[in-house]
Formats: C-alpha cells, sequence, structure tokens
C-alpha cells in the first residue's frame, strides 16, 4: 500500500436487523464457523465482535466485477441481537461503529426491529447499506454463489426476476416510508445520498462476495478520512462477562489509538469510575468471535481498530456503554475519573435498583439489562444484581426480602452456575431460584411463578 493510505485504521462494522434476519449466519459464511448452530434457541444474546483480515476479503470477493484494491487493513465485524428485548445491545454496536449493514429478509421486508434499527442509525447519523437476505428462498432461485451477484441474477429464469422485482420494489415503498432513499447498488450511481441494497443468501453465499466488496469501497470512498489511524485512545466497554478461571473480564472496542499491558486504566462501573492495570489483552484468531469460548491469544500491546477481552482486577462491578480511558501519568487519574463519571450516571439511569425486589443475576451484563428491562416494562422492582455463578453471598442478600415479601426472594439467573452450596441454602431458607439460558424461558417461568403466588 502507498503512504498515503498505510495509516488506516479497520472501520467498525455493526450488524443490525430483525429476529432471524440471518445476522449471524453472514457472519458464520464469511468466517466458515458455526455460531448461529451454538447459540441457545438459534438466538443471539450477547454482542461480540470478529476482525476479518483483507487475505479473507480477497479470497471471498475474487468474483465481484471492477473489484477495487484493498487500503483497510481489514474489517471489524460486532453481530447484534435481532430480539425485542436486547435493544440496549443494538444501541451499544451502533454507537461502537463507523457504518453498518442493516439486514433484511427479502421474504419478509421491513419488520419492527429493523425499523428500530434504522432510528437508532439515523439516530447517529451512521450509514449503512442493506443486505436483502435469504434470495435462495425465491422460488427456483439457482444459486450461483462463485458469480457476481447480477450475473446470479441474470441467469434467473423469469418467474425468479419477477419476484425478486416485485420484492425489491415493495422494500424500496418501506424504506421511503421511513424517510430513506434505497437502490439496488448496481443501480445506484450516488452512494453519498442514496442507500445501496444487495441480495444475498447466507446459505448458498450468492452475493456474499459483493456485500463484502460493497463495504470495503464505501470505507474507501465515503468513509476514507474517518479511518485515519489516531493515536488518540477510543475505546469503548461492550460487554463484562465472568469466565471460568479469568474472573470478571470486560470485551472492549478499541476504534483508535493503543492499549498496553500494564496500563492504568479507568473502566466505568456501577458504584463509580475503577481504576485498575491492565494484566491481559486477548483476542482471538483473525475469523473466530470474541463472544465464543475460543483459544484466546495474549498479547502487549495492541494497537486500534480490535475488539479485545481485557483481564484487570476489580471488574466485578464494571458496566458497559462508556468509554475506557487509559492514564499515562499519576496526575491525569481523577481528570479521566471525572470524565467518565458523567458517562457512567448517564448509562446507569438504566440499572437503578429498588429497596425491596428480586435479585438478577447472569452471565454478561447485556443480557442483564434485557432481563432488567423486561421486569421494568412488567413492573417488578429489582434490588439487586450480579454478572457470574450464583454463590452462597447471593442467596443471604436474597433471603433478606423473606422478611419482608416472599415474593422478592427470588433469583433469576440466565446462563449462569449455581453453586452447589448456594442451592441447598436457598432450599433451606426458602429462596427461590429461577434458571434458564434464553431469557424468553426466563421470563416465562417467573411469570409463572408469580400467577400461582396469586392463587
Ligand atoms: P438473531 O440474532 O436471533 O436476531 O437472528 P439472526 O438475524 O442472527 O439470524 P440467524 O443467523 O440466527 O438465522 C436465523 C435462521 O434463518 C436460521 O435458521 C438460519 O439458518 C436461517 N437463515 C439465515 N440466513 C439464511 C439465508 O440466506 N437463507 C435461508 N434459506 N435461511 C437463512
Ligand atoms: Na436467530
Ligand atoms: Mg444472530
Amino acid at each position: 500500500s502507498n503512504k498515503s493510505t498505510s495509516n488506516l485504521r479497520s472501520p467498525v462494522i455493526c450488524v443490525m436487523g430483525h429476529v432471524d434476519t440471518g445476522k449471524t449466519k453472514i457472519l458464520d459464511k464469511i468466517r466458515h464457523t458455526n455460531v448461529q448452530d451454538g447459540e441457545a434457541g438459534g438466538i443471539t444474546q450477547q454482542i461480540g465482535a470478529t476482525n476479518i483480515p483483507v487475505n479473507a476479503i480477497l479470497d471471498q470477493t475474487k468474483m465481484v466485477k471492477d473489484r477495487k484494491n484493498i487500503q483497510i487493513p481489514g474489517l471489524l465485524v460486532i453481530d447484534t441481537p435481532g430480539h425485542e428485548s436486547f435493544s440496549n445491545l443494538r444501541s451499544r454496536g451502533s454507537s461502537n461503529c463507523d457504518m453498518a449493514i442493516l439486514v433484511v429478509d427479502i421474504m419478509h421486508g421491513l419488520e419492527p426491529q429493523t425499523i428500530e434499527s434504522i432510528n437508532m442509525l439515523k439516530k447517529r447519523k451512521t450509514p449503512f447499506i442493506v443486505a436483502l437476505n435469504k434470495v435462495d428462498r425465491l422460488y427456483e432461485w439457482k444459486s450461483q454463489p462463485k458469480m457476481d451477484i447480477t450475473n446470479c441474477i441474470a441467469l434467473q429464469k423469469k418467474n425468479v426476476i419477477n419476484e425478486l422485482t416485485e420484492k425489491v420494489n415493495g422494500i424500496i415503498v418501506q424504506f421511503a416510508e421511513q424517510g430513506l432513499n434505497v437502490k439496488l447498488y448496481y443501480e445506484n450511481e450516488d452512494t453519498k445520498h442514496w442507500i445501496s441494497m444487495v441480495p444475498t443468501s447466507a446459505i448458498s453465499g450468492d452475493g456474499m462476495g459483493n456485500l463484502m466488496a460493497l463495504v470495503v469501497q464505501f470505507c474507501q470512498t465515503v468513509l476514507l478520512k474517518r479511518l485515519m489511524y489516531s493515536e488518540q485512545l477510543q475505546c469503548n466497554v461492550l460487554e463484562v462477562k465472568a469466565i471460568q478461571g479469568l474472573g470478571t473480564t470486560i470485551d472492549v472496542i478499541l476504534t483508535n489509538g493503543r492499549l498496553k499491558y500494564g496500563d492504568t486504566i479507568i473502566v466505568p462501573g456501577v458504584e463509580g469510575p475503577i481504576v485498575t492495570h491492565v494484566k491481559g489483552l486477548l483476542m482471538p484468531e483473525p475469523m473466530k468471535e470474541l463472544r465464543v469460548k475460543n483459544p484466546y491469544t495474549k498479547f502487549n500491546e495492541v494497537r486500534a481498530a480490535q475488539g479485545i477481552k481485557i483481564i484487570a482486577k476489580d471488574l466485578d462491578k464494571a458496566m458497559a456503554g462508556a468509554s475506557l480511558l487509559v492514564a499515562n501519568q499519576e496526575d491525569e487519574i481523577n481528570i479521566c475519573k471525572a470524565e467518565i463519571q458523567a458517562e457512567i450516571n448517564e448509562a446507569l439511569k438504566a440499572i437503578k435498583l429498588q429497596d425491596r425486589g428480586v435479585f438478577v443475576q447472569a452471565s454478561t451484563l447485556g443480557s442483564l439489562e434485557a432481563l432488567l428491562e423486561f421486569l421494568k416494562q412488567s413492573k417488578i422492582p429489582y434490588a439487586g444484581i450480579g454478572i457470574g455463578p450464583v454463590h452462597k453471598k447471593d442467596i443471604m442478600k436474597a433471603s433478606v426480602m423473606l422478611e419482608h415479601d416472599d415474593q422478592w426472594a427470588v433469583i433469576l439467573a440466565f446462563d449462569v452456575k449455581v453453586e452447589r452450596e448456594a442451592q441447598e441454602i436457598a432450599e433451606n431458607l426458602g429462596v427461590r431460584i429461577f434458571t434458564a439460558d434464553i431469557i424468553y424461558h426466563l421470563f416465562d417461568a417467573f411469570m409463572q411463578h408469580r400467577e400461582d403466588l396469586k392463587k
């Protein structure tokens, strides 16, 4: 690469859309992974990131007509959940990105969370392109994944082309109702003002190369200035997660600047800014998802843009959705703390605890927040929260509610282990524990319990 572009960072791309439109499958196709098959109920309930290096892009865009040179060092892609309860994670993903891929099921058109995603993107003025996914569902569609999608379409029977045109025109009208002008990318000559759409199939692979090429091209034209690497740290906490053997860790998106082993970092926390030191910077291999259990590699230094798991002490009370700062000198610590406190105050509004209420324990902060949102909507107060396994101390806290009102002596445990000792104490004291690995099942079990109590 030449001098003017050698200092580009990877763009951060967020994949958004309604539930089951194929967001995770699209990434699986690109990564040659099976993350979606491993998800409980086929539902994405966490947020993570994947690095797609240039060689993978080159390899997978071979069939694309008029393919441009690649100047960016790769793509950093964030997958988000499409289920209604996870608007927190859609918001977090989209607020951390340079552009988005909005995935629409070509057979269904725009759906409620498509529109919610559009509104989030509009609010932050985040540009996006549209993947019209599941094109293989068109009746009598013939897959040609090794071809440019325009050639593939040209080879389809007339009835297939008619159905495609009809679906596309319907979707154009639906976008117009949202105040957006969209066009198929190969009819779009003004990518600054018109949003491009590309038909794809995450199953057969049709259009996948075109999708990647479109993202790269958009980044290298419209977003080029924004992608100049800067040493000015820009780092945001994406997720807080308990990992066996590592304790509570944070997953961050490092958009600009660098992080080093031993750095003094100021991390947002529910009880105020946390000052700690980087004890480990972990990243999965390229093409592997940060949120999935993979062998991680340890680095002494990481330069943006990357998704990184940080190991450090005192992260139990860490929170997501706010910045992480590095203090290079002792006297910077207080300045950093003040800066982060302002962000914390904003983000904390979502978590506020009550004196009386149920206890919630989850594997990640993102899913915990989704549970809290559900409780809020159902007018159920919550008095305690935690990330990671349910221990004896959690039962003891919940048991205090027995003195007030039995119905609150409840622990909702999502995707976490309940320690044997904790289970026994809960049974002895009369604290109810509900467990599930799909948040909707947890909602249902708890709602049923409340119904039973009323009888
Ligand atoms: P959430 O994360 O739960 O919102 O879903 P998602 O958007 O990530 O969708 P996911 O990847 O879980 O796919 C949902 C279902 O659609 C799965 O059964 C996939 O196999 C299927 N699917 C995804 N993409 C395609 C496609 O291009 N064609 C067809 N026929 N099926 C697809
Ligand atoms: Na799904
Ligand atoms: Mg998914």
